[in-house]
């Protein structure tokens, strides 16, 4: 059975302004044993996304108006209550880009890996402490035993990545949700603690929903990427796929912006333009005002999710086009 699916989930805020649509019928889906990227520009729903999967919706002002979050069969958002929770807590755990401001700043990172064991597992202080000494081991952090006693300020910015990971890795979840997990760290320290989430991801066979902007970042651990703008999927693939011929414009113009070593002094193209207000998102397809391929068809009709191959599918009307032009 599919681990987790997401089913034409739509998210609204109510806003003085006016109600913005930030989630507008997504659905995806991932396995156990898999790595799915959610990719897009700022603002394009991610993490609202993540946080109605998860539960954690800021209600209000947000607000869950239609679709199914199915893990395992089973629509999260018609759960009781306490139920819903005993999955978020045992079943699924969430990895956030800020681990300073995630993390107690005044409870040793011992103190705060235990405390998963003490309280859903019972376990006592001291058998507590040596599961965190494991954990951090696990996560490979030097010299666990010795700095199990430290605070959070003392770790350097990828070793708190890491101590965020030993947290969500504490009850074996069978899925995560990682949001811009390395986005605040520096290049190399990123790529290790990618490396890391993606071998601790295999080893326990989870499913892994890896969020960021950075198609750049996913390329080498992501099995399959899915695209948002303005709240919709615009084209999900295989990594591989994707990155060799993209079917939808924004897809190619997010590529296109990838910095590359063997470029260096090139031109990067960036995407002309800005991401939609979400209060007023263009009619047509929403990437119309900023696509260099956008005709008159696309401000009058939006793009369904048209089936591109097995298993790629591409919200443009001229996916065709793209295709042969890749
Ligand atoms: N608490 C909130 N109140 C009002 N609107 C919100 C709130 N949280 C999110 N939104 C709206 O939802 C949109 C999508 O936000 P989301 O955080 O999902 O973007 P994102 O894709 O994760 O972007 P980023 O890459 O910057 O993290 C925002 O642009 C905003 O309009
Ligand atoms: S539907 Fe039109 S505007 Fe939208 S991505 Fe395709 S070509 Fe561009
Ligand atoms: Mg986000």
């Amino acid at each position: 059975m599919t681990l987790l699916q997401v089913r034409d989930l739509h998210v609204e805020f109510r806003t003085r302004d006016g109600v913005a649509r930030a989630v507008n019928g997504v659905s995806w889906s991932v396995e156990a044993g898999e790595t799915l990227a959610v990719l897009g520009e700022s603002g394009s729903g991610k993490s609202v996304t993540a946080q109605a999967v998860m539960g954690i919706l800021d209600v209000p002002p947000g607000r869950i108006t239609g679709g199914q979050v199915l893990f395992e069969g089973r629509d999260l958002l018609t759960l009781p209550d306490e139920e819903r929770r005993r999955i978020r807590g045992a079943r699924m755990a969430m990895i956030f880009q800020d681990a300073l401001s995630a993390l107690n700043p005044v409870l040793t990172v011992g103190y705060q890996l235990g405390e998963m064991f003490r309280v859903h597992q019972g376990l006592s202080r001291r058998e507590a402490k040596a599961r965190a000494v494991e954990l951090m081991d696990r996560v490979r952090i030097p010299a666990a035993k010795a700095r199990v006693d430290d605070f959070p300020h003392q770790f350097s910015g990828g070793m708190r990545q890491r101590i965020m990971i030993a947290m969500a890795l504490a009850l074996e979840p069978d899925l995560i949700i990682a949001d811009e997990p390395t986005t605040a760290l520096d290049v190399t320290v990123q790529a290790q603690v990618m490396e890391l989430l993606a071998d601790l991801q295999r080893e326990f066979n989870m499913g892994l929903i890896l969020i960021t902007h950075d198609l750049g970042v996913v390329a080498d651990v992501a099995d399959k990427i899915a695209v948002m703008y303005a709240g919709r999927i615009v084209e999900t693939a295989p990594v591989k796929e994707l990155y060799r011929a993209p079917a939808h414009p924004y897809t190619k113009g997010l590529l296109d912006s990838i910095p590359r070593l063997d470029q260096k002094g090139h031109q990067l193209n960036a995407i002309q333009g800005m991401p939609p207000n979400l209060l007023r998102i263009p009619p047509g397809c929403a990437y119309n005002p900023r696509c260099p391929m956008a005709r008159e068809t696309c401000r009058a009709a939006e793009p369904p999710l048209y089936d591109v191959a097995a298993r790629r599918a591409s919200a443009c009307h001229f996916w065709k086009e793209m295709c042969h032009a890749g």
